[in-house]
């Protein structure tokens, strides 16, 4: 499918979506929107693919949403769309892992995008922001709630209340990012994670990013409750067993995803 704003390659039963709107340091219109949710889509549904990163450029992974076309916007018209609630959902949706891989600004919707995804690996010129409180707005799709989780209340306040960016050091300290590289091996990075992803059991691995996603949403004993049955449930597949055979057995597993 051609997209506009957007790039999509496939190598390796890795997705890598690309945000490609340079001359607006990728800020998220509701085109790039609306591709992203369909390459997202697809990229759940196609069987070359295991693992999925979205990633900008050298400079931006996104400056936020889009400015220009928000500014004249009532609070009938957002109110009515809902903003951003249906890509956030559809990215939400999708069971494969998805890999953030941030180089340069990453604010405001750029941020809460990142955070959208399961994990986010940063350049070592990232910028993580929240500065819609210089627009006379809030943050709108969780730079309140899932960077509060992330980070801690008095981070996420100070970000949320003065708008000052924070840099890859310090979020990686916070536990915004997992690990943080050379900008000019970012994507390399981001890649040889997501094939190594690719490589394990799909079955485990959409169940290890259910079980951890769902510590977000519910209490310490339900949680655990929940990885438990999940646990179990694994012991009925067939790479369960091949798995524990090949440690025995001091071989690679061979995952037959069943
Ligand atoms: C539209 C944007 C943009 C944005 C940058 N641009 N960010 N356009 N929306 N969010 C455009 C600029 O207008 C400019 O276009 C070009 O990209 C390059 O930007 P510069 O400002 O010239 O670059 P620089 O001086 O390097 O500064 C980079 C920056 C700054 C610090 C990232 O661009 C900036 O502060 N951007 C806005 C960040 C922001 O407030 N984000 C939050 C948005 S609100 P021209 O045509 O002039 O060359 C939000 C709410 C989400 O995200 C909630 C949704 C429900």
């Amino acid at each position: 499918m051609g997209y506009h704003t957007i790039t999509v390659e496939i190598d390796d039963y890795v997705a890598l979506i690309r945000l490609n709107r340079p001359d607006a340091l990728n800020a998220l219109n509701s085109e790039l929107l609306g591709e992203l949710s369909t390459a997202l889509t697809e990229a759940d549904a196609n069987d070359k693919v295991r693992c999925i990163v979205i990633t900008g450029s050298d400079k931006a992974f996104a400056a936020g949403a889009d400015i220009k076309e928000m500014s004249q916007k009532s609070y009938v018209d957002v109110f009515e769309e809902d903003l951003f609630t249906g890509p956030t959902e559809a990215i939400l949706r999708v069971r494969k892992p998805i890999i953030a891989a941030v180089a340069g600004y990453a604010l405001g919707g750029g941020a809460e995008l990142a955070m959208t995804c399961d994990f986010i690996i940063a350049a070592d010129n990232a910028k993580f922001g929240q500065p819609e409180i210089n627009l006379g707005v809030i943050a709108g799709i969780g730079g309140t709630q899932r960077l509060t989780r992330f980070v801690g209340k008095s981070k996420a306040m100070d970000m949320n209340l003065t708008g000052r960016f924070m840099d890859a050091e310090e979020a990686e300290r916070s536990g915004l990012v997992s690990r943080v590289v050379p900008v000019a091996k970012l994507v390399p990075e981001a890649m040889s994670v997501a094939r190594k992803i690719a490589e394990k059991s799909q079955i485990a691995v959409k169940a290890a990013k259910e079980a951890v996603n769902r510590s977000y949403e519910t209490t310490l004993r339900e949680g655990l409750q929940y990885e438990r049955r999940l646990f179990h449930s694994l012991f009925a597949t067939d790479d369960q067993k091949e798995g524990m055979a090949a440690f025995l057995e001091k071989r690679e597993p061979q995952f037959r995803d069943r």
